[in-house]
């Protein structure tokens, strides 16, 4: 980082965009492109005008790591979680300050490391059912649509480590809601108010499907309390959860939050790490060769488990690259409650922070040749070389990521899973693009053909 004296009437450069209304029409428009070029034609802190905020793009694993962690007090969440909120409401992703902390509390444990063993055996359940299903794909030649099933891989995951529950019939409307909900919550980050508001076509289909995917979601709270199971899942450990200072429990609206944030932070993200992982070993034949090869000498035909992990190591640095290419939280971003100094500039209370792990991931200084597709970079020698904070598809500090272990195992054995059976072959009709909504999704999506691996195709 070059030092650059405090002065606290000069903004780090930065694009001027329009009167008024700064870059934000090109940040509605192509955000990620905007973001890049920002970082790439200005350095590392970069100042955008947004409307009416003071934007700072932070791009310094030192600057990041004094938002996200060192002087994590000073900042909240930005508006542009309100969007968010609207379908999440006040839960663990969205929720702030004491009330936060309390249920940060409250769920940690569900992901101790005894716990994570436990729900390691699930994970597998769940990746050996969809292998199964896949049997008869494969023997007609079928094509599989990957981030639909790896959608549904992941969703069937989390309901059932953490509520406990398979969703049956009600898993094809989370299916069928979600995408729209995602896609207007992506399309309107940047809207006004009153665009989210009107009853405008987009807006009311919106409407119906937050309605449709909340009765899922209050069917699952209703579910437990009728049937009274104790289970050491995260639904018991919200539903037990007592106010120390008036004994009472949480509402109904706030189960629903945390129980909708569950839901869609632990499986949206995952299959898109794993949709993406998919893509890029389809255009590297030689790293899809070494996973199959690792997992035939690690685990063999035998049942994948958490006892593998430590030496699933090559198909780990996939994982790892491939959220490295294409972060799923391709962007975050928070608001300074006071006036602070970043990289040397003043940040006037108010203002927005941008963390963009698309852009830091592309750093030059960080990741040579960043477009270049290389799990070695996840080498410990090389991980050990880079400062921290240079890496962070999982944010970091107190609001880091709670799943990041969750999805990393499960990434890994549903990895392995398909890898001792198939070879999934992407078809390439189409280019597939990164779409930054609330994740990074790729556009239009892409099939594969599930291949059976032939017998000692992996040695
Ligand atoms: C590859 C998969 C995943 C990625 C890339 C990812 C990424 C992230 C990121 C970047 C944040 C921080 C957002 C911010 O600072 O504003 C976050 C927070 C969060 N994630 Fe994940 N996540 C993943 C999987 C999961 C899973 C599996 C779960 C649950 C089982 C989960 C639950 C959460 C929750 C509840 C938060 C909010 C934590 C807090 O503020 O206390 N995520 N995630």
């Amino acid at each position: 980082m070059v030092a650059v004296p405090l002065n606290s009437f000069q903004l780090p450069p930065g694009p001027r965009g329009y009167p008024v209304l700064g870059v934000l029409p090109s940040l509605r428009s192509d955000p990620i492109r905007t973001f890049l070029d920002a970082a790439d034609r200005y350095g590392d802190i970069v100042h955008m005008k947004a409307g009416p905020y003071h934007g700072f793009l932070v791009c310094d694993p030192a600057d990041i790591r004094h938002v996200l962690l060192d002087n994590a007090r000073n900042y909240h969440k930005s508006p542009l979680y309100d969007r968010l909120r609207d379908t999440l409401g006040n839960g663990l992703l969205t929720s702030e300050d004491s009330f936060w902390l309390r249920q940060r509390r409250l769920a940690q444990p569900a992901f101790h490391r005894q716990r994570l063993t436990a729900m390691a055996d699930a994970m597998v359940d769940c990746a050996q059912q969809t292998v199964e299903r896949w049997e008869a794909v494969a023997s007609r030649g079928e094509t599989i649509d990957v981030v639909d099933e790896m959608m549904a891989l992941t969703q069937a995951i989390i309901v059932r480590t953490m509520f406990s529950m398979d969703l049956g019939a009600a898993a094809e409307v989370v299916n069928r809601t979600w995408p729209i909900i995602n896609r207007r919550i992506g399309e309107t980050f940047w809207a006004t108010k009153l665009e989210t508001t009107l009853p405008l076509p987009a807006n009311r289909r919106f409407w119906r499907a937050l309605q449709e995917l909340d009765g899922v979601v209050y069917r699952i709270i209703a579910e437990r309390r009728r049937s009274g199971r104790e289970s050491a899942d995260l639904l018991s450990m919200f539903l037990s959860a007592r106010d120390e200072e008036t004994g009472s429990g949480m509402t109904d609206r706030q189960l629903r939050d945390e129980v909708m944030t569950m839901l869609l932070a632990g499986h949206e993200t995952t299959s898109l790490a794993l949709s993406w992982t998919y893509y890029l070993l389809s255009q590297h034949p030689e790293a899809e060769e070494r996973i199959r090869s690792e997992v035939d000498r690690v685990i063999g035909s035998g049942r994948p488990s958490f006892v593998h992990l430590d030496r699933l190591t090559y198909t780990r640095q996939v994982i790892e690259e491939s959220l490295r290419l294409y972060p799923p939280a391709w962007g975050f971003s928070r608001r300074a409650l006071g006036g602070d100094e970043i990289g040397g500039y003043h940040v006037a209370k108010g203002s927005l922070v941008f963390v963009i792990p698309f852009v830091i991931h592309r750093r030059r200084t960080l990741f040579p040749d960043p477009e270049r597709f290389d799990p070695g970079r996840f080498a410990p020698d090389q991980e050990a070389a880079r400062p921290r904070f240079a890496y962070i598809p999982f944010g970091g500090g107190p609001r880091g990521c709670i799943g990041n272990q969750f999805a990393m195992i499960e990434a890994q054995l549903i990895v392995a899973a398909i890898a001792q059976r198939y070879r999934l072959t992407v078809l390439r009709d189409e280019k597939v693009r990164p779409e930054p909504l609330i994740t990074l999704r790729p556009k239009p999506g892409f099939r594969a053909r599930v291949e059976k691996q032939t017998a000692g195709a992996a040695l």
